[in-house]
């Protein structure tokens, strides 16, 4: 009985699968079909990739530089060893063989590492450029655009980071932590210019302010000795590079007082803008103020009593003083500093901080150097170095003294050469935001990129 229900129920089974075997769902879809086939070709692919540049290929590389390494010192021995020694005769027909020998094996070296450098750049990149194409047809799949968004996350988020990492640098001095690396060496002038007043005011400065507000980031400054080449009593402004070099000043100038001299007067070159603020040695005064372009009021702090002013304790060179250079303000990564001498220094160059984040103005560390104020020409901070120039010609500057504030460092030998543009240069300052030095003299604004290394 129960085989027989059984065979029954594999018959209705059998019956059943005949009737409804045919049934077929379509499903259609108004996409074409993901190309699974692509997606796994570029996958293997970038394993392929993966294995080419592997530490074994690195491995191989290291290898052989280091086998060249060894052997350049080698031959340089043996070629000095032949120009010693060499009598002409056997001793010298011997080394010169041993020299062609080991130079044979040289090259030998070199075309090795020339075929796997330019076997894994050319096969590499190559294929990778290829991947990317690939991976880009394959992002039209992406229909709900969930690749794309998550691409855009990314960037956004890496946005962030960078904006909240610039915007909140550490408290305190950079000092010796550079984050460029070493001052190597300036580059050519990248920019030269009369600006708006040619030829009209011998001294001045200019710059931008590492510290910006917000909206006034390209924003440039411009400050000119107006008046009998000594002082100036505004600070005229840029929204951007072009238009100081067309000399169109739409924001106009901001005045320190309606004329000069009077109190709060700027005098000398030497000044800076930080932080939408002017310092500057005021007039008449042992003194830096700093004046606030927003308020409109200016502050000030005393320097140490022996300090040089009214053009007693100026940057020379051997022919000249530059008239009302006592004080030279400057700028870097980690804030102001003014830099000036003192008759208890004997004439050396005296570097401070200037903390300005106060009600007032106040003088932060001092360094004391033993160079001479007058055999300098000019000076700028940048990373927490103090930099001081020589006049060597009217075409040529040199970087010749730093000293680092970390280490107490100081050198004679720095060595860097600038091309002047106009003889003279009497106001020079870094600009942390672009690297840049800004240099004022004869009427031109003469700017060059530092080359950190
Ligand atoms: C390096 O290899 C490339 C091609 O593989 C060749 O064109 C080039 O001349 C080689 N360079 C040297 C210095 O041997
Ligand atoms: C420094 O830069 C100048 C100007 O670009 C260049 O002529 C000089 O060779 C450079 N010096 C070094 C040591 O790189
Ligand atoms: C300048 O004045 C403004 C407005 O009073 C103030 O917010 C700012 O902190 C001042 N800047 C400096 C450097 O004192």
């Amino acid at each position: 009985m129960y085989l027989a229900m059984i065979l029954q129920l594999f018959t209705l089974h059998i019956i059943f699968h005949q009737v409804v075997g045919s049934c077929v769902c379509e499903l259609t879809n108004a996409e074409s079909p993901f190309p699974h086939d692509k997606l796994n070709i570029v996958e293997k692919e970038a394993l392929q990739c993966n294995k080419d540049i592997n530490p074994q290929k690195i491995q191989e590389f290291d290898t052989l530089l280091s086998a060249l390494e060894r052997r350049l010192p080698r031959l340089v021995a043996e070629v000095s060893d032949l120009e010693k020694e060499n009598d002409g005769e056997l001793y010298g027909a011997i080394a010169l063989q041993v020299i062609e020998n080991d130079m044979a094996e040289i090259q030998q070296l070199l075309n090795k590492l020339n075929d796997t450098h330019s076997g894994l750049h050319l096969s590499t990149s190559q294929k990778l450029q290829d991947m990317k194409g690939q991976l880009q047809q394959l992002e039209v799949f992406d229909t709900t655009q969930t690749v794309k968004r998550q691409k855009t996350n990314i960037r956004l988020k890496r946005d962030l980071d960078q904006c909240t990492h610039g915007s909140h640098p550490t408290p305190g001095p950079v000092q010796g932590a550079c984050p460029h690396g070493q001052l190597l060496n300036v580059t050519s002038p990248r920019v030269h210019t009369a600006g708006e007043y040619p030829g009209s005011y011998k001294y001045g400065a200019w710059g931008r302010d590492p510290k910006p507000a917000v909206g006034k980031e390209k924003w440039y400054w411009l400050v000119i000795l107006t008046s009998s080449n000594v002082y100036s009593h505004y600070v005229r402004r840029y929204t951007t590079l072009s238009s100081l070099i067309l000399g169109v000043s739409t924001p106009g100038n901001v005045l320190i007082s309606p004329s000069n001299p009077t109190t709060n007067t700027i005098q000398g070159p030497n000044v800076v803008l930080y932080r939408e603020a002017l310092y500057y040695n005021c007039y008449n005064r042992l003194a830096i103020c700093r004046f606030n372009l927003t308020a409109k009021t200016v502050q000030s702090t005393e320097l140490p009593k022996g300090t040089r002013f009214n053009s007693k304790g100026n940057f020379c060179h051997l022919e000249a003083c530059y008239p009302y250079t006592d004080m030279d303000l400057a700028t870097d990564e980690s804030g102001v500093w003014v830099v000036y001498t003192t008759a208890q220094d004997l004439g050396n160059l005296v570097l401070s901080q200037v903390e300005g984040e106060g009600e007032e103005p106040t003088l932060g560390t001092t360094w004391r150097t033993s160079v001479y104020k007058t055999a300098v020409t000019n000076t700028f901070v940048a990373c927490g170095v103090l930099y001081a120039t020589r006049y060597i010609s009217k075409d040529v500057e040199e970087i010749f003294y730093s000293l680092d504030t970390v280490t107490g460092v100081e050198r004679y030998d720095v060595g860097i050469y600038i091309a002047k543009m106009a003889g003279h240069i009497y106001s020079l300052n870094y600009s942390p935001v672009d690297q840049m030095l800004h240099a004022y003299g004869e009427a031109f604004m003469t700017s060059y990129k530092v080359v950190f290394g």
